[in-house]
C-alpha cells in the first residue's frame, strides 16, 4: 500500500470512528487515537522523513489534507455531542412546574396577644406610656401599699401562689410568706408613683396569677391591663369617658357599656364595667347568664390612703385606676364560651382569628 493510500484509508477509518462516537469521552479518546502525541496519522507524519525525496511533497501535502478532514469532522462532531449534553442535562434538571409547592405556614399572633396589642395601642393614641413590674412580686407591692391590711380577704391562700416563707426559704407557711406571684397588675400602679411625679398616665400590661382551677369562665394564670392616671382636677367623669371610649373601640359602637357600683381597698369610689352581650344583644341568654350583661374591668378613683403609700399630696392630685382581663374581652368580643380554650393550642380554633 502505497503512503498516500495508507492516509487515505486511515482518514476514512477515523471519520468513521468519528462518526460512530455518541459521547464526548468517546471523541476524545478518537481524537489522540488519531492525532494524539502517539496517534496514527503523528507515526505516519513522523515516517515522511524516510521516505524518497520524490515522493515526500505529496505525502505531506496528502497527510495535511487528512489531518485538516479529521479535525474538521471531530470540531463538527463535537459541537452535535456538546449541545446533546446540554440537552440532556437541561432535561433531567427541569423544573416540573406542575408539581405543587412546599406549603411554608406564616405563624400569626395568638388572639391574647392580637387583643393585648390591639388595648395598647388605643391607649397609646391617647398618650399614655407603658409601665412594667415584676410578675414576682413582694406582698406590699400586691397588697398592704393597695390599701389591703393583712387581714384582708383578698389575702387568703384560695387566691394567692407565695413563693417564700418569711422565716426562711423552707417550705411556705401560709400568710406567712412575703414574696408571692402578684394576683393582679396594680401593684405597678405603687411602683410607678414611687418612681415618679405626676402626671402619670400609664398602662401596664402584663400576667397575673391566681389559686384558681381553671373552670369556663376562670384561668390560674392571666393576662390583665392595669391603667392609672394621676393629675391635677381627675374626675370620674374622665375615668367614665375614657373607659366608655375605650370599650367601643375594643367592641365596636354597636356594644353598650355600664358602670355599676362595686369595691376595691385602692379606689373609692369603684365600679365594675359591664359590656352588652354580643350574643344576645341584652335581652339574656345562657352566655351572659341571662343578665344581657358580661363584666370586663374593674375600675375607681385612687384612694386617699394609697396616695399616701406613694408619698403623693391627695389634696392636690387625683386620679383614677382599671383593671381589664384581656382572655375575658378576647371572649366577649368573639363569643368565646370557654376561657381554656384559648390555652389549649387547639389549631383549629386559633386560626379562627
Ligand atoms: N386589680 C383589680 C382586680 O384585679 C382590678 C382593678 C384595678 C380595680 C384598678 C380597680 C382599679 O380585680
Amino acid at each position: 500500500m502505497s503512503i498516500t493510500e495508507q492516509l487515505e484509508s486511515l482518514r476514512d477509518d477515523g471519520l468513521a470512528a468519528i462518526a460512530a462516537a455518541d459521547s464526548l469521552p468517546l471523541l476524545d479518546a478518537v481524537r489522540v487515537e488519531y492525532l494524539g502525541k502517539k496517534g496514527s496519522l503523528t507515526g505516519i507524519l513522523r515516517g515522511l522523513g524516510a521516505l524518497p525525496s520524490e515522493e515526500r511533497p505529496m505525502a505531506g501535502k496528502v497527510s495535511n489534507d487528512v489531518r485538516v478532514a479529521l479535525e474538521a469532522a471531530l470540531e463538527v462532531r463535537n459541537a452535535t455531542l456538546a449541545s446533546a449534553a446540554m440537552e440532556a442535562r437541561i432535561g433531567a434538571d427541569a423544573v416540573d412546574v406542575t408539581l405543587p409547592g412546599r406549603a411554608r405556614p406564616v405563624g400569626s399572633r395568638h388572639l391574647i396577644e392580637q387583643i393585648r396589642v390591639e388595648v395598647v395601642d388605643i391607649f397609646l393614641g391617647l398618650g399614655y406610656k407603658i409601665a412594667e413590674g415584676p410578675e414576682v412580686e413582694l406582698d406590699y407591692y400586691n397588697f398592704t401599699a393597695l390599701n389591703q391590711p393583712p387581714d384582708h380577704p383578698a389575702r387568703s391562700l384560695q387566691d394567692t401562689f407565695y413563693v417564700r416563707d418569711l422565716s426562711g426559704d423552707e417550705a411556705v407557711v401560709e400568710g406567712e410568706s412575703d414574696v408571692l406571684l402578684r394576683t393582679h397588675t396594680s401593684p405597678v400602679q405603687m411602683r410607678v408613683m414611687e418612681g415618679r411625679k405626676p402626671p402619670i398616665y400609664i398602662l401596664a400590661p402584663g400576667k397575673v396569677y391566681r389559686r384558681d382551677v381553671a373552670d369556663p369562665s376562670h384561668l390560674p394564670q392571666f393576662t390583665q391591663i392595669e391603667g392609672l392616671v394621676v393629675d391635677e382636677g381627675i374626675t370620674f367623669g374622665d375615668l367614665k369617658g375614657t373607659l366608655d371610649h375605650v370599650c367601643k373601640a375594643i367592641f365596636g359602637p354597636d356594644r353598650r357599656t355600664r358602670f355599676r357600683p362595686h369595691f376595691f381597698p385602692f379606689t373609692e369610689p369603684s365600679a365594675e364595667v359591664d359590656v352588652s352581650c354580643g350574643i344576645c344583644s341584652g335581652a339574656g341568654c345562657r352566655f351572659c347568664k341571662g343578665t344581657g350583661w358580661l363584666e370586663i374591668l374593674g375600675c375607681g378613683m385612687v384612694d386617699p390612703n394609697v396616695f399616701g403609700y406613694a408619698g403623693i399630696d391627695p389634696e392636690r392630685f387625683s386620679g383614677f385606676a382599671f383593671g381589664m382581663g384581656v382572655e375575658r374581652i378576647a371572649a366577649l368580643k368573639y363569643n368565646i364560651p370557654d376561657l381554656r380554650m384559648l390555652l389549649e393550642g387547639d389549631m383549629r380554633f386559633l386560626r379562627q382569628f
